[in-house]
This record gives structure tokens, sequence and C-alpha cells, in this order.
């Protein structure tokens, strides 16, 4: 399945373009289905519908697991690295995992967990939140994991939002030196679930909790004696696979959905190509399994693959920032995923701490979640890769499912600061604000695809609307990523950032809709705006621009205040970096506040601001200037 060299890539590129349908169904033939499809795709992207492989009948759990254990069983599916470095850590083979999911599954159907019940993980990143994953996959119950950094009311809204059937969490989680009181950020949460009925609680820090009768259970004791035979239910191709949450540019999170078959083809895919994976490569995505990139690229992906997937609890700082460094010596790496914000804050602590460790098992490196600057890209190169391992820049979205636009590690061009090209079957394309495509070469405009992949989403949880509305309406016919982009003058793309109120914090997205509201909510506060600005490590800082009813005099308490707010609210992964109180806000005739006015003064611009004739007050930018100003 995996493209090896230059020639066999465009001759993929030339089957796709000729028999896009016959190019997917060369792939899904590799995986074992209980019913073949009638159907490869069914699509109208003028009302967002979309179907692929439609009357298959499959599980991607028989594909993840029992599809490797006749030949592979004794292979490590899982290598799970704790927290601290003086536990053990945990090696999963095949068989073990497939156990382990089997056991999982019938503890959940033990307690009437039917296929379709939604089921929201809220986990450490332990084997036994993929575990729980696999399990819901393997009943066909729909999971939704929710980041453990998410607050009590994120958490909440994600379980109303889907009406999940049970919660899945544990009484805490390591990170670091620190203890995330899970358990008792659930119990806060499930005050107002009302379509919770069981919650299961692994048992990881041996915090003190409180456990509800009927409602509350070990997972240690349900685990005890359980069968441990479990069929995997018969799903149909678009039965939906889970639901994952992301930040909106309005309004509250959407729940992405993505579905059973094309999902699994294009992970598979993308991972074998794009990593360049070989049989027995030790595999390592650094990201939590709460986001996109753990979902497609630490469980699904590389057990597809028969991959071993390294699966780490900790951070990258502790005990010190040698900690990734270690793991990859101790482990002997090969393959290297992980995120710019941390490669830029590992950058700045110094080489010492990467010098120390023999780095020379690697042959791969990976980025994704942001654009990488040169100065990051070409450390990462140099220190970490030792100047001979290829970096794939893997630009995608939840929203896609898996890597749309990167090189294949050593097998076509990579360039710093460029995800370079889209992988074979996918049509990506440029368009200028009319939506007219702009084919030529060193051009810049907005990125959208014009043709459907596997694993697109297909849906916002229970509103379909709201998914036309934001991908397809733009740009009729065309799906569009929110993101800008630059092609260079050899065809080359480089993502250039969000075009829409979306802000990408440390790799996290962040709605700035979401964190307005959390900031409105104090008393002392009318309205405010918040936009990004550059930052060294982080990659975007948050800038409020905040209007009082009593401008404050001291501002660190309210300042802390705020930030109090916004992680009660969204959760920690948010919080404001420079704070402005200000008497009005720039806005057009229509009430819009014009943020690309905020986003130059944020970033130190405070002259050749552009047009603000449209504003109702062009006065108030000048206030602000001056408030700037006087607050250096
Ligand atoms: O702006 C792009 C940025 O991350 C956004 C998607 O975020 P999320 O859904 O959280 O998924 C992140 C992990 C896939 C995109 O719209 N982004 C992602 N990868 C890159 C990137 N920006 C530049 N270069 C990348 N390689």
């Amino acid at each position: 399945m995996r493209i090896k060299s230059l020639e066999e890539y465009h001759l993929e590129k030339e089957n796709f373009e000729e028999k896009p349908e016959n190019f997917w169904e060369e792939k899904a033939k590799k995986f074992v289905w209980y019913r073949k499809w009638d159907e490869v795709l069914n699509w109208d992207f003028k009302s967002a519908n979309v179907e692929w492989f439609k009357g298959g009948k499959l599980n991607i759990t028989e594909n993840c697991l029992d599809r490797h254990l006749k030949n592979n069983g004794d292979r490590i599916a899982i290598k799970w690295i704790a927290n601290n470095p003086n536990e053990k850590n945990i090696e999963l083979s095949y068989k073990e995992l497939h156990l382990q999911v089997c056991k999982f599954s019938n503890v959940l159907k033990s307690k009437g967990i039917n296929k379709g019940d939604r089921i929201c993980l809220y986990m450490p990143m332990v084997p036994e939140l993929a575990i729980a994953v696999l399990a819901c996959a393997r009943i066909g119950a729909i999971h939704s994991v929710v980041f453990a950094g998410f607050s009590a009311k994120s958490l909440s809204d994600r379980i109303n939002d889907a009406t999940c059937k049970a919660l899945i969490t544990s009484d805490g989680g390591f990170r670091g030196d620190k203890i995330t009181p899970l358990k008792s950020i659930a119990d806060e949460a499930l005050r107002s679930t009302p379509s919770i009925e069981f919650c299961i609680v692994l048992e990881r820090t041996k915090s003190t909790i409180d456990m509800k009768d009927n409602r509350d259970f070990w997972w240690q004791d349900e685990m005890k004696n359980v069968n441990i035979n479990c069929t995997p239910e018969e799903m149909n191709s678009e039965d939906k696979l889970f639901i994952l949450y992301t930040s909106g540019s309005t309004g509250k999170p959407k729940g992405i959905v993505h579905t059973t078959a094309g999902y699994m083809i294009y992970t598979q895919y993308s991972f074998e190509n794009v990593f360049q994976y070989q049989e027995n490569d030790l595999y390592w995505c650094t990201a939590d399994i709460g986001w996109i990139t753990g979902h497609s690229y630490i469980i699904y992906g590389p057990l597809l693959a028969g991959a071993t997937t390294v699966m780490f609890e900790g951070v990258p700082t502790y005990p010190d920032a040698g900690r990734f460094w270690k793991i990859v010596e101790e482990n002997k790496i090969n393959i290297f995923y992980t995120a710019p914000t941390a490669i830029r804050a590992l950058e700045a602590k110094g080489n010492e701490y990467v010098r120390k460790y023999n780095l020379s098992s690697l042959k791969v490196l990976g980025t994704v979640g942001e654009p990488i600057n040169e100065d990051a890209w070409n450390w990462y190169y140099n220190e970490i890769g030792n100047k001979k391992c290829p970096i794939v820049d893997t630009w995608w979205q939840t929203e896609t499912g898996g890597i749309m636009i990167s090189n294949l590690a050593g097998i076509n061009k990579e360039k710093a600061t460029f995800a370079t090209l889209p992988l074979p079957g996918i049509k990506a394309c440029i368009v200028d604000d009319k939506g007219a495509e702009l084919e030529q070469n060193n051009i810049e405009g907005k990125l959208c695809v014009k043709y459907p992949w596997p694993s697109m989403a297909r849906t916002i949880y229970g509103d379909h609307q709201r998914y036309f509305n934001t991908y397809f309406s733009a740009f009729p016919g065309k799906y569009f990523s929110g993101d800008g982009c630059f092609k260079n003058e050899e065809g080359l793309f480089r993502i250039t950032g969000r075009v829409d109120d979306v802000i990408i914090v440390s790799g996290h997205n962040l709605g700035t809709a979401e964190i307005e509201s959390a900031i409105d909510e104090h008393q002392n506060v009318c309205e405010s705006a918040i936009v990004g600005y550059p930052h060294n490590i982080k990659g975007n800082g948050l800038f409020a621009f905040i209007i009082c009813h009593q401008k404050p005099k001291k501002d660190d308490e309210i300042n802390l205040e705020i930030n109090n707010l916004i992680t009660k609210h969204v959760g920690p992964i948010a919080k404001v970096d420079s704070f402005l109180y200000v008497d009005g806000l720039p806005k057009t005739r229509s009430g819009k506040i014009m943020r690309r006015i905020l986003r130059k003064i944020a970033s130190g611009i405070t002259e050749d601001l552009g047009d603000t004739s449209t504003l109702l007050d062009p006065a108030v930018v000048e206030k602000i200037i001056t408030e700037v100003k006087n607050n250096k």
C-alpha cells in the first residue's frame, strides 16, 4: 500500500486524477469487510452530503486488532510511558489489547450501551483511554473524547450537546508535577447532564474522590468478572464512529462527526505514506488523544497499519526539558511527530537538554497543528534530526480526519515552512475572495478542497445546516478550510494561518466568541474583543480589548479574575496574555467588531491601519492607540 518512490508517487497522483473512485476502491480492498460496498462514492457539496462505500459492512476494530492477531498477535500495539520516569512502562501486545477491548466492550454492553449510543470519555493519557475508545467502536457506540484539560462547564456542554449516556473518567490524571482532579471536575459537570446514566471511574492517581451509589463504578472492579469474548458489531460504512468537538468562530463548539469506513481507509493510507512507516518501526506521536491528532495518529492510523504506537502520559518539560529526548533514546523511537509549539518551547530551553541524548534511532520527524516558523524548523532539522531526517509538515484539521497536505517523508521535496503538496487523492485549491480558483503559482488566497476525500467530516452533530454554512457556503461547490494559503513559484503550499475568528494558541484551536463570553461574565465588563498576536513560543498569544463599566485602577486583580473566569468556562488551555482596558471598540456600522484593526494594534502596529472609513466612529481607533502608548 505504501508509495515507495517518487515514480510511484507520480503514478499514484495520475491514477487518482484518471479514476478517483477506483483509486480509493483499491485502498478499501485491503481491509476486512463483512459485506462489500455497492457504491464507492455519492456526493453533493451543494447540500454538504457525502457517502463513501455505501452498502458496505465492517467494524474498524476488526481491522485495528483482530486482523493482526494471526500473524502479529505478540507484536506490541501500545507502548505506554508514564508521567513519572520511575514508573514502569506498559506494553500491550495486539493480543492483550484485543482482550482488554473485548472485556471493556462487554462492561459497556452489560450496562445497557447499544449501537448508536454516545459515550463521553474524559481521561488522562493512559492505555485505558485507548481501550475505551476502541471498545466503543467495537460495539458501535459513538465516542466523544473531551480533552482532560477542559473545564466542568465545557465538559457538561459537550455531554449535553451529544446527549451522552455514559461518562468514562478517572480519579485524576498526572501531568508533570500536578494532578488534574478529573473526577471532581466530572462531578461538577454531572450536576447538569440529565442524559448520563452511569459513570465508570478508572483508578489512576488514588486521589480521594466521591463515588455516587448506583451511578459511579470503578473500572478495575467492572473488568474483573467480565466475559472475554466480544464479537464486533456490524457497522454500515457511514455509521458514526465518533464525535470530536472543535472551536468555531461563532457560538458553541462544533461536534464534528466522523464515520466508519472512509475514516478507516484514509487514516491508514495517510499514516503509512506520510511517515513512510515500515514494519517494526517504533512510532511516537506526542499529541493528546483528546484532539484529532491523537484519534487518527496515535490510535486508529497506527493500529490499522499494525504498528507499535507510543503513548506518553506526561508533558515535555517534566522532570526537565530533556524528557522527550530521553524517551527517544531509551525506546529507540524511529518516527517522531509533535507540534511546533513544543519544538519552540524546547528550543528555548537550550541545546544541552538535547545533546545529552543519543537520537540516532530517529528516521522521520513530523509537525502538526500550526504553521512552523523557519527558525523552529531549522532547529528541529539540525538538532533533533541531525540533518538526516526528513520533516513532514502536515496540514490538516479535525474536520479533515487525516493529513491532507504534506510531503511524504523522503519521497518528495520538503521545504521549511511549507506543507508542500496535497497527498495523492486530495484535490486542494486556492481561491480568491470571490471563490475563483487561482491556478497559477506565486499567489495567496484561501485554502479549499474541491473533491471529497474518504475521511472528511460528514456533519456537525445535530446541526447539518451549521456544517453546510461553516464549510460549504462561502465558496459554493468547495469545502472551505478557514485557512489562508500561499503557493510559491514551484507550486508548493504554505499555510499562512486562520482567516476567521479562530485563534491557534500553542496548537489549540480557540474560538474568540467562547473566550469573549467568558470575559463578559465578569461583573465589571461591558464588552470585550479578543485577537491573536505573534508570540515566540505559543505561535499566537491572546490580546483582550475590554470595556468596563468602571475602568479598573489596578489591572492585576481584574486580569487575574478574568483569566480565572476563562479557566472556569473554557479550561486552563486559554489564557489572556495582554489586557487593554479601552473606552470603545472599532465597529462597523452594522455593529461588527473590526478585528483586522485590533490585530494590527495588538501586534504593535499603530500606523497604516488600513481603511477605517467604514467604522461607525473612527476616533475610537485613535483612543485605543493612545491607551496602548500610555500602557507602555
Ligand atoms: O489553521 C490550521 C492549523 O490547525 C487548524 C486545525 O486545527 P485542529 O482542527 O485543532 O487540528 C489540528 C491538528 C490536525 C488548521 O485549520 N494547522 C494544522 N496543521 C498545520 C496548521 N497550520 C499550518 N501548518 C500545519 N502543518
